[in-house]
């Protein structure tokens, strides 16, 4: 008998250390112990009229924060945010989603805005995924991909935030569904080190811009930037194009064509969805528009057809149903 508990014993200690190797290898400990956290600090950043431009520039630009962060009228080409609720939040209109995702309100209305958060709860937020309470942010919020956001353009989205007009706005709070909610506290990652602007030359700029304003083209693994992602709401349900320089991709853009399509929503007669923000990025400068061109048209070209005007048809390399995926 004793002989037989040691057994046991010895199995159960066994089938532990397995399963812990294998949480380790699989989602990790962080659905457990919860995400990684830096503490707060209690910086400001300077207020600066330079900043503003900047920081205005950048929310309604490259960054899209109204895109989700207000109502959006979705019965017009480009889907322009509600009057008088720009940043004032809103619940996530999303087909699938496991849960109910809410953009907090970012205007500082003392009730139901941010006005109370400082600075560096906002600036964690941003880059790093941590609510103000210390929880975690759902990374349909691009936070991963914002981390690369400089901390001269960071301050400048903080100044701006702080600057807009209050708007009263309760909205509830966010609820994603189990195992979800315990499975994302994986992905916030604390920012430690400092993060300088890109080289002042034109394809460094156009990487910056790429990877903050571009990330649902990039979701696929082994297919960078060749598009992939299902996004379905109230604007339809559409797959993310192939921005590779490749036949399958935009190889046959000139730089006007770009331009043009990233501002209007129109690539000649053909009408891109408006889940696209080219109601954002038609505010964008000429050079910017451009250093994007010049960079994306330097990617490695990856064959990945995405044609949203077919029926959907099950595409072998992102494993998903998608207009022309059979010819994959
Ligand atoms: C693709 C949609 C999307 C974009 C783009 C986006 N956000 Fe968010 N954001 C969300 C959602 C959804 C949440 C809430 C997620 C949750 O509750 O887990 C959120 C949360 C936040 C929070 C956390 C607030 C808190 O509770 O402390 C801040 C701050 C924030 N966003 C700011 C921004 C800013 C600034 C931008 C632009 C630079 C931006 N967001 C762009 C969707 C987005």
């Amino acid at each position: 008998m004793r002989r037989r508990g040691r057994v046991l014993l010895f199995c159960a200690a066994g089938l532990l250390v397995l399963l812990a190797v294998a949480i380790t290898f699989t989602i990790g400990w962080r659905p457990f112990i919860g995400p990684r956290v830096r503490a707060t600090t209690n910086r400001q950043f300077e207020r600066t009229p330079e900043r503003l431009a900047r920081g205005k520039y950048l929310v309604q630009g490259l960054l899209s924060c109204e895109v989700c962060h207000s109502p959006s009228d979705w019965t017009q080409h480009g889907a322009p945010s509600v009057d008088g609720m720009e940043l004032a939040g809103q619940t996530m209109p999303l087909a699938g989603f496991p849960g109910t995702a809410v953009a907090p309100n970012l205007t500082p209305d003392p009730q139901t805005g941010a006005v109370a958060w400082t600075d560096d709860q906002l600036a964690r937020a941003i880059r790093e995924g941590i609510k103000h309470d210390g929880s975690t942010i759902f990374p349909l919020m691009p936070y991963f991909e914002f981390k690369t956001l400089s901390d001269e353009d960071l301050a400048s989205v903080v100044v701006y935030l702080r600057s807009v007009a209050p708007v009263r706005n309760p909205l509830p709070a966010s609820k994603i569904n189990f195992p979800v909610n315990l499975l994302v506290q994986g992905v916030p990652a604390p920012v430690t080190g400092p993060v300088p602007p890109p080289a002042n030359d034109q394809l460094a700029r156009g990487k910056y811009l790429v990877k903050l304003g571009c990330g649902c083209h990039n979701v696929v693994d082994k297919l960078p930037y060749a598009g992939g992602e299902t996004l379905g709401g109230p604007w339809g349900s559409v797959v993310s194009a192939n921005l590779t320089p490749d036949a399958s991709g935009i190889i046959y853009y000139s730089e006007q064509t770009f331009i043009t399509a990233l501002r209007t929503g129109y690539v000649g007669a053909r009408k891109l969805n408006s889940i696209m923000p080219f109601g954002e990025f038609k505010n964008l400068t000429d050079d910017d528009l451009k250093a994007m061109y010049a960079y994306v048209h330097t990617l490695q070209p990856v064959k990945h057809r995405v044609d949203n005007t077919l029926i959907a048809t099950y595409c072998k390399l992102c494993k998903q149903k998608h207009g022309a995926g059979e010819e994959n």
